[in-house]
């Protein structure tokens, strides 16, 4: 077990006074971009990414970026460069990944509950693998492929039934989740369907839950796909690839995670077991810490019993994470001012009390203006925004190489209206 804080590059650091982005200072963005708004650094995307391409180097592998983490269009673009393909997990993550010049062969779609639509559209597309969640859904995708004179590649998702040990709400493969078919009939699943017209069957595929910083469930989930893959081959299937799904955390708070050489340790001596390619498909653990929120102090009030509150002009509908899992996030000025620490609760200005970054939360003195960076918002915090109470989507930036760009602008209530009568 290791610190990922010590490993990973960190891009959020002060420079002299002031919090910089990879060396760009945080205050010259937004004086141009306004708040609130993300601000990722391509170098720490890089940086991860190889990390774990790196890890697996030793057996076959492809990364299927998770697009569900962050699918801003440059982000998705830098990922191809560095010769990631892509998880989609809806119609329209097939279509972003397509904007951003993936080939449909690069694509594996999951996803539970997709629409007659959106296998129409990924059966049509030729995507490279569309990771079955039911026996129906195989059965409607074989009858769409059959009437379109197509074959579509498909593998089926198991449910194995193993507890991840992350929060409950982005646990996957319990048999209370909704996802995946049972582990002890997907081999009759596959074998009820080996001859049915339309179907090629590529793969099994697993996905037991995200944020996970132990390597027991993970290893536990390699070892039962790969025996499935085993009984699999033995009924005569020519499987291409094991898909392990994502998952590996990243350490919010300081805590031992970890590392994606720890996981490439664990599961590579399974998957040699079968020595089928693996596809992962990792999303947190590419963007995670990519990102931070950049927010100014709009108010700040202080009760009798001695709470103190600093109020953003950034809330829930800008990161949802604190509010739907209690999620902890490293928040830090921009600027500090000199004076002793002590606890506040940070919080968003919509009109929910479960608007709260955090609470009780040492900073130095903050005064109304100032600037704060809520970090590791770079995996499902964009991804995740919403217009409640009518706020506008926050512009996002990319800092590359020591200069910044617009990446997204910043939403406009025009933009909003747009959709109304
Ligand atoms: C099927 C599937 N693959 C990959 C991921 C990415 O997970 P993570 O961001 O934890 O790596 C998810 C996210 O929940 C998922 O549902």
């Amino acid at each position: 077990m290791i610190t990922c804080d010590s490993l990973v590059y960190q891009p959020f650091q002060p420079t002299g006074d002031v919090l910089a982005c990879d060396g760009v200072s945080i205050q010259s963005i937004v004086e141009h971009a306004g708040t609130p708004t993300y601000i990722y650094s391509a170098r720490a995307i890089r940086e991860s990414y190889r990390a774990i391409d790196d890890a697996f180097a030793s057996y076959p592998h492809a990364i299927h970026y998770a697009l569900k983490a962050n699918s801003t269009l440059a982000i998705v673009r830098l990922l191809r460069s560095l010769g990631s393909r892509v998880d989609a997990n809806s119609g329209g993550e097939i279509r972003v990944a397509e904007r951003a010049s993936f080939a449909p062969q690069d694509i594996v779609f999951t996803g539970v509950g997709k629409t007659r639509d959106e296998l129409e559209y990924a059966v049509a597309a030729g995507v490279g693998t569309i990771n079955a969640e039911s026996a129906g859904e195989l059965d409607r995708i074989a009858a769409i492929a059959r009437g379109q004179g197509r074959v579509a590649r498909v593998a089926v998702r198991v449910n194995p039934d193993i507890d991840p040990k992350s929060h409950p709400h982005i646990s996957t493969g319990l048999k209370t989740n909704k996802f995946g078919v049972p582990l002890q009939e997907a081999r009759a699943i596959y074998r009820a369907r080996r001859e049915t017209n339309g179907l090629r069957f590529v793969g099994v595929h697993i996905h037991i839950g995200s944020q996970i910083t132990t390597l027991e469930p993970l290893t536990h989930a390699a070892e039962s796909l790969v025996s499935l893959a085993l009984e699999l081959r033995d009924d005569g299937f020519t499987l291409e690839h094991v898909d392990l799904g994502g998952g590996l955390g990243i350490a919010y708070e300081g805590r031992p995670t970890i590392s994606p050489a720890d996981y490439a340790g664990a599961v590579t001596p399974e998957l040699r077991r079968a020595g089928i390619p693996v596809v992962l498909e990792p999303g947190r653990a590419v963007v995670g810490y990519s990102g931070a929120l950049v927010a100014r102090v709009v108010d700040t009030k202080c009760f009798p019993d001695g709470r103190k509150f600093a109020v953003l002009d950034a809330g829930m509908g800008e990161l949802i994470r604190p509010a739907l899992y209690g999620s902890f996030h490293r928040i830090v000025p921009v600027a500090v001012h000199a004076g002793a620490e002590s606890a506040w609760d940070i919080v968003g200005p919509i009109c929910e009390s479960s608007d709260v970054f955090a609470r009780d939360r040492m900073m130095p003195p903050l005064e109304v203006d100032d600037l704060v960076a809520i970090l590791d918002v770079g995996a499902y915090g964009s991804v995740m925004g919403s217009n409640y109470n009518r706020h506008l989507l926050p512009a996002e930036v990319l800092v590359d190489e020591g200069t910044w760009t617009t990446i997204r602008r910043r939403q406009t209530l025009e933009d909003v209206l747009a959709l109304e009568t």
